[in-house]
């Protein structure tokens, strides 16, 4: 019988994972479905029924996307280390009538930065805007990366340093304010991890974080020059990409998870991607 795959998300009308899936199973000739299931957002434990309601009819993973990662937490039987650290699961497999539960948004942002973007991260200086679910998700894949430094900005300087607190790390691992900025060097990679984007914000940095010649990487994808990218290229910055790119390495990474095949990926981004202007 076919394997069933889907993503679940509330709402989930916008969501590119079937196509992406699609095309991965295209390319690696697997004899799967996918499909985009509209999560119940209430009343509590209705996302836990439907998650077993898709294992029930023979389901054999899932992509979870907003507002159910926590609650996908809370039910799995298994979390990855990485899983555990964002308190966050974006994929599930299900084996032997247990839930396993992983989060590939960290390393599908650190695969497309290092690999797509050419931009090793390597002894290099990092800044990362926010401290919300989406930096939690991908701190330890930072950490991996090795840079020289890794400085987490928030506005709510506590929230960065309890964050940067929970990981064990011997690296130069620093949570700051915006305003500690000033007196730091610029960087050669700025990622926006905040949700300004997703309303036009711009996160309160200066352009004299960016080096011309590093980079700046947007999580939001699909909305064109935001802001912050905007800033970016007004400081001289020629390296700006927004997250499409991760988008479609998370989704490759819990493909090979769940199939034993890595896809390629440089077609589908290429096909998934907006001019940013
Ligand atoms: P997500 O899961 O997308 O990370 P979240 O957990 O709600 O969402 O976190 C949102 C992050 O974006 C937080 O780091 C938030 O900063 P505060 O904790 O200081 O509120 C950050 N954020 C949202 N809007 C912002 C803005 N306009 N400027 C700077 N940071 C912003």
């Amino acid at each position: 019988m076919t394997d069933q795959y889907a993503v679940i998300g509330h709402p989930i009308g916008h969501t590119k994972s079937p196509l992406i899936h699609g095309l991965f199973a295209q390319e690696t000739a697997q004899d799967i479905t996918y499909a985009a299931i509209e999560g119940p957002p209430e009343p509590a434990g209705a996302f836990a029924e439907t998650v077993r309601a898709f294992i029930a009819a023979g389901g054999r993973g899932l992509n979870i996307t907003a507002p159910f990662k926590l609650q996908a937490f809370a039910m799995a039987d298994e979390r990855s280390e990485r899983a555990a650290l964002a308190g966050a699961v974006n994929a599930m497999k299900f084996e032997n009538g247990r839930i396993i539960a992983e989060n590939f948004d960290g390393v599908g942002l650190v695969r497309d930065i290092e690999v797509n973007l050419n931009r090793p991260m390597a002894g290099k200086r990092v800044l990362v805007l926010g401290a919300g679910g989406a930096v939690r998700g991908a701190l330890l894949s930072f950490i991996a990366a090795r840079p020289a430094e890794l400085v987490v900005v928030n506005r709510d300087v506590a929230k960065a340093e309890a964050l940067v607190a929970q990981v064990a790390t011997s690296r130069p691992l620093i949570a700051c304010g915006y305003r500690d900025l000033d007196a730091m060097e610029p960087f050669d990679l700025v990622v926006n991890a905040t949700s300004a984007s997703l309303g036009g914000h711009l996160p309160p940095v200066s352009p004299g974080v960016f080096s011309p010649a590093g980079g700046a990487y947007e999580l939001a994808y699909g909305k064109g020059l935001t802001p912050f990218l905007r800033l970016a290229r007004e400081a001289g910055v020629q390296g700006i990409a927004d997250g499409v790119g991760m988008l479609v390495e998370q989704a490759a990474e819990a493909f090979e998870w769940w199939r034993g095949v890595r896809p390629q990926t440089r077609a589908v981004i290429d096909r998934l991607t907006v001019p940013l202007d």
